[in-house]
């Protein structure tokens, strides 16, 4: 492969370098620091890693939106992945690093350096930072809503700990994140049910949202604040979602996005639609949007349950090897579809994030079960452009 770098792809790069403005969910715009260090240092690997145009997605959204991807921080020992990460993403949300279990194992023992390194990383190459996440069900300790007994913990001692935990950790990553997930998947699946049964919610009670707010606002007035959830383009969740933000405003609670994590599948030929429909109605209450976890599951599967696990256990894994050509195109035509809803919403969707960064570190290799080759994502696993690429870049590039 020729390891050149064209002239039309250096002009890309030194454009993207001078870029202007990235719009922030509140609407400002911040002037991203140059990056002209960055094309220097990625050029070498660009022609591997981009579409036959040269192009990268980091050029191709000009300050549109941010485009990000989710990483952990041991994938920073592998020089090509972050060669490709580098070149073509400006934003990057730590994948498990920043939550809870993670930050907190213990009462007051903090372990900030899997997390910290994320940022060193996207400090030196240029790129922003979204923490994720504050307050989930999972991967939190059970001491910080639970008593010994895993009983609730009295309402004043819950409020303690999660102010504790997001006092903490927001302050320390005051100025080197743009934004927080504050609350994560709050809204209940189930029917009229509105909220998740979680450990803080009963351990302190339904407000446990809104003190979260608070809290991460005090903390760090500067950061943006999300509500992030799964399946909040769909009707169910999308009305709770409104309900959620209309109590918050009356609150007078800082609420710049929705967070819509956008874990689509392929056998679902709705999800771009419903996302469209959901992008007007949270437009409509006055909050900007950011999809948060993007990626497309080439593989079938049930929606709920018993019929997962059933169609799991028997081994469903029909794509060990290479995606085959015609689920390729498929999956390109669906991300196309869903950048093309993100470009009808200009202005209002402020970030697109890639759950993962190629297809052999995507979370839906292990879930719902472990050890299946999924294909989620816009890079193979030998980190080689999918016509899916291909498909947004072309969005992306249309006027
Ligand atoms: O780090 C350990 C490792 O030491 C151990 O050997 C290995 C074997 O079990 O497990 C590793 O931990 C795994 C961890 O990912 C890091 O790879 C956990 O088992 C596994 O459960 C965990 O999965 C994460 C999942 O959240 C947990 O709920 C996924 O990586 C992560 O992508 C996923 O992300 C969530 C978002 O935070 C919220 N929205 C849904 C999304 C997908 O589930």
């Amino acid at each position: 492969m020729d390891s050149t770098l064209s002239a039309r792809t250096f002009a890309r790069l030194v454009a993207t370098a001078l870029m202007v403005s990235v719009p922030r969910a509140n609407g400002q715009t911040d002037a991203p620091p140059p990056r002209a260090r960055v094309a220097a240092e990625s050029a070498a690997g660009v022609k591997a890693t981009t579409d036959a145009s040269g192009e990268t997605l980091r050029g191709a959204v000009k300050g549109r939106f941010l485009i990000g991807a989710a990483l952990m921080s041991r994938q920073l020992n592998d020089p090509k992945l972050t060669d490709l990460v580098a070149q073509q993403f400006d934003c990057l949300t730590g994948e498990n690093e920043f939550k809870p279990a993670s930050l907190q194992p213990a009462p007051g023992r903090f372990n900030f350096a899997p997390a910290d390194r994320i940022i060193d990383f996207a400090q030196r190459q240029n790129m922003r930072v979204v923490g994720h996440t504050l307050c989930w069900h999972n991967q939190s300790p059970a001491w910080m809503f639970r008593g010994a007994d895993g009983k609730p913990l009295a309402r004043d001692e819950g409020l303690r700990n999660l102010k504790g935990h997001i006092d903490a950790v927001v302050g320390h990553f005051k100025g080197k994140v743009i934004g927080w997930d504050v609350v994560n998947e709050a809204i209940s699946d189930e029917g009229d049910e509105y909220l998740r049964n979680t450990p803080a919610r009963r351990a302190i009670g339904d407000d446990y949202i809104i003190k979260a707010f608070e809290f991460a606002h005090v903390a760090d007035p500067g950061a943006e604040l999300y509500y992030n959830d799964y399946a909040n383009e769909y009707a169910g969740k999308r009305a709770k979602t409104i309900r959620l933000i209309r109590e918050l405003k009356s609150r007078g609670v800082r609420l710049d996005a929705v967070g819509m994590q956008c874990h689509l599948k392929l056998s679902d030929p709705d999800g771009p639609e419903q996302l469209d429909q959901a992008i007007t109605a949270y437009a409509g209450e006055g909050v900007k949007v950011v999809i948060s976890e993007l990626d497309v599951d080439v593989l079938a599967r049930g929606n709920r349950g018993a019929d997962v696990a059933a169609r799991e256990r028997a081994g469903a894994n029909p794509y060990p090897g290479d995606l085959p050509p015609d689920v390729a195109e498929r999956q390109a035509t669906y991300y196309r579809r869903v950048f093309e809803v993100v470009r009808k919403h200009a202005g209002v969707v402020t970030r697109v994030t890639l759950w993962g960064t190629h297809d052999g570190t995507s979370w839906l290799n292990n879930w719902p079960v472990r050890g299946r080759t999924n294909h989620a994502l816009l890079w193979d696993r030998a980190l080689q452009p999918k016509p899916a690429l291909k498909a947004v870049l072309g969005v992306l590039a249309a006027p």
